[in-house]
């Protein structure tokens, strides 16, 4: 169907499943185990409701905000998903040029298909891209890469703490892989096995044994914001507070890693809860940002997140998919499905601006902490 057909994020999906390859399909739809935890990150969001206001001169709304300090048009970005050029041969290019279109954040993946540098130099003047990191085993390998993307420019470390090995992706598994490999970081991973599918073929030199400790190193080779993604709970949040981390992103990969782990919307009611307790913090905060991925589809997810103290979430399958079906116009369409359900949700809440969005707006009473 021609893209004006296109009504939502999920029509994306509907249709990269018709015409995306067996392989590319099983790569970025599967999920841990039985995928209780996928269909659970956009569940979640349907046991959340709104408490709207009326009578706010809702003339003009006005959705944009500031991640890590930078200017976004949406409390939303563009997440890191590996191998792009598995579903288009522009692969992540597309969603730099779309981001620049919209003003939004791009995170680039440690395991991008096209090289770091030629996502950067794609980039505007100006456009803001963060960095996905997987910590390799050969920490000089690593230190290399993040010195290089802060003199790149880069504005902000995503260090993805959620994948000391990589989940059972039993879809993808079935698939053999020999797609060509991701550019940057896999130079040291010969003995890739590729008889089981995309995810482990790429991931192998990705370092179990990081820990707490070595955040301290981190922080010594570069002074970009460091954020830990695949927070899954207040006490990890409230550890990465204390190691002086710029945030984290409560997030279970997509579902990918660990299945019956919870949905990012879920964990950040209780890490608003204790870290408001234990250290004083009041949400959304600006030198600890709160970010959420999973199963954001809509605005009005988006807006939930941003109610329960959230700076911003991440989504991620959609954009593939749109630009799996369509190339670069489909992620420009997906991210103006977006901008348009801002306006409106917006206005039907009763929140003129991002910060009119309060806590007070939603009833999350089915979310319990812990
Ligand atoms: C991912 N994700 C991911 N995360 C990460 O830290 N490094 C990576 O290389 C990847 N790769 C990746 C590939 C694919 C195909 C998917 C679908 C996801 C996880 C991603 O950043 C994010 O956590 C989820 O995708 C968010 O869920 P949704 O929006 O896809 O439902």
């Amino acid at each position: 169907p021609p893209l004006s057909e296109i009504l939502n994020l999920h029509d994306f999906e509907a249709i990269a499943r018709q015409v995306m390859n067996e392989k590319a399909w099983a790569y970025y739809s599967s999920a841990a185990d039985d995928e209780i935890t996928v269909r659970e990150n956009h569940a979640a969001y349907h046991r959340i409701w709104f408490r709207p206001r009326i009578l706010r001169n809702v003339t003009k709304v006005d959705w944009s905000t500031k991640i890590l300090g930078h200017s976004s048009s949406m409390p939303l970005y563009i997440t890191a998903t590996a191998l792009g050029k598995l579903g288009h041969p522009d692969g992540e290019l597309n969603l730099t040029r779309a981001a620049a279109k919209h003003s939004v954040i791009q995170m680039i993946p440690t395991l991008a298909s096209c090289a770091f540098d030629e996502i950067v130099d794609a980039a505007q003047p100006g456009q803001v891209q963060f960095l996905q990191l997987y910590v390799n085993k050969e920490r000089k390998i690593t230190q290399q890469f993040v010195e290089h993307a802060e003199k790149r420019g880069i504005k902000g470390l995503f260090i993805t703490v959620d994948a000391p090995q990589l989940g059972r992706r039993e879809k993808d598994m079935r698939q053999k892989f020999e797609a060509e490999e991701p550019d940057e970081m896999n130079r040291n991973n010969e003995k890739a096995d590729r008889s089981q599918g995309a995810a482990r073929a790429i991931s192998s030199f990705i370092d179990p044994g990081l820990c707490w400790d070595d955040l301290k190193w981190f922080k010594s080779i570069t002074t970009m914001p460091l954020i830990l993604k695949g927070v899954q709970c207040w006490e990890d949040a409230l550890e990465a507070y204390d190691h002086g981390m710029a945030g984290v992103v409560l997030s279970n990969h997509g579902g990918r890693q660990l299945d019956f782990a919870r949905s990012g919307i879920e964990v950040l009611v209780e890490v608003v809860e204790k870290l408001g307790e234990k250290r004083g913090l009041k949400f959304p905060n600006e030198k600890f940002q709160l970010f959420v991925d999973g199963g954001v589809r809509r605005a009005t997810d988006v807006i939930k997140a941003v109610a329960l103290g959230a700076t911003a979430v991440g989504v991620g399958r959609p954009f593939l998919y749109a630009f799996s079906s369509y190339g670069p116009e489909g992620v420009d369409k997906a991210l103006q499905i977006l901008q348009d359900e801002f306006e409106m949700n917006m206005r039907l809440l009763g929140a003129p601006t991002i910060k009119d969005i309060t806590r007070e707006m939603v009833d999350a009473s089915c979310i319990h902490t812990h």
